[in-house]
């Protein structure tokens, strides 16, 4: 598996991204798998997941498509949960962090396994509400809540997680006279350093969210005298696809030490939440700690701290995106048309492209791929993997050691379930992938693919440019 091929590449094939099958389906961590945890390979020599023949889903479902695995899903939410139950004497929650991916299937199966969800929109509140999630376990973030999305949260009594001095102000008058408090939560910005891209820390001083140090007494002194607001708890989140768990750490002192201080200014505080962040294994070379590693260290940490600083134990709550469903979905092309610059590269193209996955042109992400109709057969070839927009930068994968390909193969990119549907466009009016849930060989669609119709649906003509074609 490790010899050099003629081009010199290695020669190995997509069977080195399975789960080892050794352990059993509980005790691997999902965010440390490349591919599902059901992934496996057939007589055919076809990929299967979820007991599904991934050629067959193209077939019947159409391509690109997301396919999304149940069990790797479910596994997930059941290590945090029950790694929480071991570690952390007192009360938990885990909240799924929607932004990964919010849709209602997704927000359905995470509170099936008892997770509440946290939302950062209307949007996102209005989905995990239709999926029927309870509304005492959302939680509302945000650094610029609308009027309307506060107006929703308070209305459906999910607990709001204020930002800064504006949005204080704001529910204060929303608020005004009212006999029920409303429950808010404060988020804190820690001052913690992480080493992820730029782009997705949010725990040093210099960003966007939350309250600084600084501010911290000012509005603990300012909270605790609006009668209608009850503040449960402090928030802070430090960054994502984070692999070192030392600032969970470093940040679990600096919440008790905030904690202690809200409690001295009379809050009612009794929950911490720690935010999410850890990370996943897109390639050989990610080495995530396991999500039970960060438990333990989140909840040790808190537990420690609460002890050398003489505060009681909170309520913990944290909140996993990534490593709740990023590895649980692969998505499937077609692969198309080819261009080979002789010496410099060779390209690949496939059906879909930065509409479906954005994070590579966003984060210089890197994802792996697999010929799921040829899982056993050697690389023998180093191409680029493009996609099919009008954008040189539209590039999946830039150095992927795949077998050689033919047109109608289907390529499958692995770990694409955080952060690809939602952030996902119609740039270039492609429609958007319908995604499908597999679960010991069943196949459920969970979100329809768009239609040329779906993507007129809100374009208006006036009249008078009708009136004016030639
Ligand atoms: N809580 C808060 C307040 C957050 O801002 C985030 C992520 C999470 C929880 C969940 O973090 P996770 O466990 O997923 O790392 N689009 C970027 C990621 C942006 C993360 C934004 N906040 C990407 O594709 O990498």
């Amino acid at each position: 598996m490790v010899s050099t091929g003629p081009v010199g590449v290695r020669k190995n094939s997509g069977l080195q991204y399975l789960p080892s099958a050794s352990a059993g389906l509980e005790t691997r961590s999902p965010n440390q798998e490349i591919l599902p945890l059901t992934a496996r390979v057939n007589d055919q020599d076809h990929l299967e997941i979820g007991g599904c023949d991934v050629a067959t889903l193209v077939k019947q479902f159409g391509s690109p498509l997301y396919i999304v695995d149940e069990e790797t899903l479910r596994t997930a939410c059941r290590q945090y949960c029950s790694a929480f139950s071991r570690y952390y004497p007192k009360e938990t929650l885990v909240l799924y962090a929607s932004k990964a991916w919010s849709c209602m299937a997704i927000c359905a199966i995470v509170a099936s396994e008892g997770l509440g969800v946290d939302v950062v929109s209307g949007g996102e509140l209005y989905t995990a509400l239709q999926a029927g999630v309870s509304a005492d376990k959302i939680y509302l973030h945000g650094n610029n809540k609308s009027q309307e999305e506060l107006q929703l949260a308070i209305a459906t009594g999910c607990t709001i997680v204020v930002d800064n001095w504006q949005e204080l102000h704001d529910l204060t008058e929303m608020t005004a006279g009212s006999s029920q408090p409303i429950r808010i939560m404060l988020r804190l910005t820690p001052g913690i350093e992480c080493h992820t891209h730029e782009y997705i820390r949010t725990g040093h001083l210099d960003n966007k969210f939350g309250f600084a140090p600084e501010q911290i007494e000012e509005v603990f002194n300012l909270v605790s005298q609006q009668q209608s607001l009850k503040c449960i708890g402090l928030h802070a989140h430090i960054g994502s696809q984070i692999f070192e768990l030392q600032p969970h750490e470093d940040l679990a002192v600096v919440l008790v030490q905030w904690f202690k201080k809200a409690i001295a200014c009379g809050l009612p505080v009794t929950e911490i939440n720690v935010g999410g962040g850890l990370g996943i294994r897109y390639t050989e070379a990610d080495d995530p700690p396991s999500i039970e590693a960060w438990v333990r260290t989140v909840s040790t940490a808190i537990v420690k701290a609460c002890s050398e600083q003489q505060v009681p134990l909170p309520k913990l709550l944290c909140e996993p995106g990534r490593s709740l469903i990023g590895s649980s979905t692969v998505t499937a092309y077609r692969v198309g048309s080819e261009k080979s610059i002789p010496g410099i590269r060779k390209y690949i193209s496939v059906d879909g492209g930065m509409s479906d996955n954005p994070r590579p042109i966003t984060y210089q992400a890197v994802y792996r791929a697999v010929l799921a109709n040829r899982m056993s057969e050697p690389a023998t070839e180093i191409v680029t993997i493009a996609g099919k927009h009008c954008e040189s930068g539209d590039i999946l994968i830039k150095d992927a050691q795949l077998p050689k390909t033919q047109p109608g193969d289907i390529l499958v990119v692995m770990g694409t379930g955080a952060y690809n549907y939602s952030m996902a466009s119609n740039y270039n009016r492609l429609p958007r992938l319908a995604a499908v849930l597999v679960k010991d060989g069943e196949s459920n669609l969970i979100l329809q693919r768009e239609t040329y119709q779906d993507l007129i649906k809100q374009d208006r003509l006036p009249e008078r440019l009708l009136a004016n074609m030639q």
